[in-house]
């Protein structure tokens, strides 16, 4: 019985073939929508224009600065383009606390321009002291923006822990240039961007292989991905901003999907009590939920409430104090002090205050779990030990281990749905699917596309990869297809590729 209940628990994480050739045609439908419409709906993605049109080939030269905010730090580089695929590149990068990352924008734009100061001052000291040359800076800020210009874009919601109230709908680059100025530094913002499209441009750029970028992706605190589309597919851009462009030769935009806002309506993604609860959790409750299935800052929590779920069952921990509260009850924080004040029995000890706690069971946790082969899993053992104080018997972690493989099984397996879907969308294989979602040309070319991506849970958590590509193979167009996805690793998107989208400004 207990097995079969642990058999049941894991379960609810499997996902099939069937589900991803299901997910992938939602995913069509979701992206052809949200070119169409402008307005914010959860029935369909953001897909949000960059107003970056070009696609860098590796000769682009130049110096500017790039900032980077998307998660746990802020990154100042100096980035200096050679040309020829390669580049030069100073950077400096500091903790944002999270002090700064709930409180006001003042307090948060202000310590950024204070960093670029002391950036300046250690590596570019002359542009101190330069009183009429600007240095341009893109600025890479990785949160749903409504982008309306390559410089201006207002603030739709903070995402991955961030929650400055005064920011929302205001245009974050106007609020970094005040703050920029009040220092009197000689910087000026002409990019924001996101830290797909830097991935996806700093790929094209320093990849000397043959092979398109036709992906920017992050599977990291958040995941998201960004590519190009043709200008006749992005009904929403206005009239005259297209016939601008087009007057210029330029037929193409890359486009930020958001696509952690990929079926916010539930329509087609697996949901457990455990994804209900993480999301109730998270200062955007209802938004982002395909991210919130996928990305690192989620992974290790939905783990530690099915760890507290199966304790309540008697599944595992059976030394501890039975919990009496309900799951939903458990994560409030509110709560901690009536479950540790429970009656205790003899001999049994209490939960530590520890895995009670909200967010306190990291994602790096889950990947030591995931790699241990040692006997009797003591590396599970440390690491539960360490991280949650709690001691656990042989069996508990073998439990463990298999609740860890299903959640990130499941992540992986949902990231290989929107790779699978945007590349088709881009038709760049010879195969796309239509509106309706019918394949049409089912002949695949020849070539090889590069899909570029960056992120700590896609670089580091052991066995992800495999796992997309054993999801691209569920896909559609099976084996063949997936042989002609090449995912590479990509860092520097946020310098490189920000710097890319600096000379992309017209003066
Ligand atoms: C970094 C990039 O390498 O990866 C950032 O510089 C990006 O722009 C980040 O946001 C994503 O990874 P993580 O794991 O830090 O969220
Ligand atoms: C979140 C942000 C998005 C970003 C992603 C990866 O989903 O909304 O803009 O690209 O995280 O950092």
């Amino acid at each position: 019985v207990t097995r079969r209940t642990i058999e049941r628990t894991l379960d609810q994480f499997k996902i099939t073939p069937e589900n991803i050739r299901e997910g992938v045609l939602y995913f069509n439908k979701q992206m052809r929508d949200g070119l169409r419409n402008k307005s914010e709906s959860h029935d369909y993605m953001p897909m949000i224009p960059s107003f970056i049109t070009h696609i860098p080939d590796g000769s682009e030269t130049g110096l500017s600065l790039a900032g980077d905010l998307g998660g746990t730090n802020f990154r100042i580089c100096s980035v200096e383009l050679n040309g020829d695929h390669t580049f030069n590149l100073e950077q400096y990068k500091t903790k944002v606390e999270k002090a700064f990352m709930v409180g006001t924008s003042d307090e948060l734009f202000g310590h950024l321009a204070r960093q670029i100061k002391y950036f300046l001052s250690l590596h570019h000291s002359d542009y101190l002291k330069s009183n009429t040359e600007k240095i341009k800076m893109s600025f890479t800020f990785s949160f749903p923006l409504d982008q309306t210009s390559l410089n201006t874009g207002t603030l739709i919601r903070w995402t991955k822990g961030f929650n400055i109230e005064d920011a929302v709908g205001k245009d974050i680059a106007e609020l970094f240039q005040k703050a920029i100025d009040s220092l009197n530094l000689p910087v000026r913002i002409v990019a924001i961007t996101n830290d797909t499209v830097g991935t996806l441009l700093a790929n094209a750029y320093s990849s000397v292989s043959k092979k398109k970028t036709v992906l920017g992706a992050i599977f990291g605190t958040g995941t998201n991905g960004a590519y190009a589309e043709k200008l006749d597919n992005i009904a929403k851009l206005d009239s005259k901003t297209v016939e601008l462009l087009k007057s210029r030769g330029i037929d193409d935009m890359i486009i930020n999907t958001e696509w952690g806002s990929f079926d916010n309506c539930l329509k087609f993604l697996p949901t457990t009590i455990y994804d209900e609860i993480v999301d109730s959790e998270t200062s955007n409750p209802g938004v982002h939920v395909f991210e919130k299935r996928i990305s690192g800052m989620f992974l290790g929590e939905i783990v530690r409430l099915m760890m507290l779920d199966l304790h309540k069952r008697k599944l595992i921990l059976q030394n501890y104090e039975q919990i009496e509260a309900t799951l939903r009850s458990v994560p409030s924080s509110s709560n901690l002090l009536n479950l540790t004040n429970l009656p205790r029995r003899p001999n049994s000890k209490k939960l530590s205050h520890r895995i009670l706690t909200e967010w306190n069971f990291t994602t790096e946790n889950l990947s030591k779990i995931q790699i241990d082969d040692t006997k009797n899993l003591k590396v599970t053992e440390l690491v539960i030990q360490e991280s949650l104080h709690l001691a656990t018997t042989f069996e508990d972690r073998i439990i463990i281990k298999e609740v860890t493989t299903a959640v990130t099984t499941r992540a992986a397996l949902l990231s290989s749905i929107a790779i699978a879907a945007v590349v088709l969308k881009t038709g760049r294989l010879g195969v796309t699917l239509d509106e309706k979602g019918v394949l049409v040309d089912t002949h695949l070319k020849d070539d090889v596309v590069e899909v570029a991506v960056d992120g700590s849970v896609v670089e580091f958590y052991p066995g992800f990869q495999e796992n997309i590509y054993r999801g691209l193979r569920y896909s559609q167009l099976g084996e063949d297809f997936a042989k002609k996805i090449d995912i590479t690793i990509t860092k520097d998107g946020s310098g490189v590729g920000a710097a890319l989208c600096a000379g992309s400004y017209l003066e």
